[in-house]
């Protein structure tokens, strides 16, 4: 009964945002395929996996999207870096729509990706539905002694914003399926 022919129940629109560099690539790379790089290269555009599951007794299919935090436009040899948020592109829209999960994920060993999260919440619920579930992740923990956001603060933004939280390690893969289960079970 392999799953060539496996009868899926739901499918469950998962994406990724966040600030680039912060591990959402790799997060979902250990998710889907066990898989971690340490050279990955940033995401160009938008980019999404599949992972089939079990969830009382039902048949799961996560789809989960990720993109860039950064884009990158490469003009001839010159690389041009252009920050943009996702406000001012034209994907916004088609990444959120019909997404049931978000994962806001920043680096704990990179303040400014935490300061960021206010303003990535704050684009996710102006184009997401209103009843999507959120999971504010602090990614990177297996470095902790760089650590530039005690879990405190993160707990009490999570508690205030209405979220779940948890930090991960795609590196040393702590939490990332539990990350992914509790939004995965919680949108069941
Ligand atoms: P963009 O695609 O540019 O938005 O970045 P991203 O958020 O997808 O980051 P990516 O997954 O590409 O990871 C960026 C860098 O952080 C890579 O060098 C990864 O190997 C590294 N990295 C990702 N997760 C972890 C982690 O849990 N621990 C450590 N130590 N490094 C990590
Ligand atoms: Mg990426």
């Amino acid at each position: 009964h392999g799953d060539f022919n496996q009868k899926i129940d739901y499918v469950f629109k998962v994406v990724l945002i966040g600030d680039s560099a912060v591990g959402k690539s790799q997060l979902l790379a250990r998710f889907a395929r066990n898989e971690f790089s340490v050279d990955s290269k940033a995401t160009i555009g938008v980019e999404f996996q599949t992972k089939t599951l079990a969830i009382d007794h039902k048949t799961v299919k996560a789809q989960i999207w990720d993109t860039a935090g950064q884009e990158r436009l490469f003009l001839g040899d010159v690389e041009v870096i252009v920050y943009l948020t996702l406000r001012y592109r034209a994907v916004t829209s088609a990444y959120y729509r019909g997404a049931v999960g978000a994962m806001l994920v920043y680096d704990m060993t990179k303040r400014q990706s935490f300061d960021h999260m206010a303003r990535w919440l704050e684009e996710l619920r102006g184009h997401a539905d209103k009843n999507i579930v959120i999971m504010l992740i602090g990614n990177k923990c297996d470095l902790g002694s760089l650590r530039a956001v005690p879990t405190e603060d993160a707990q009490e933004f999570a508690e205030r914003e209405n979220l779940c939280f948890m930090e991960t390690s795609a590196l040393e893969t702590t939490n990332v399926e539990s990350a992914f289960m509790t939004v995965l079970t919680e949108i069941y």
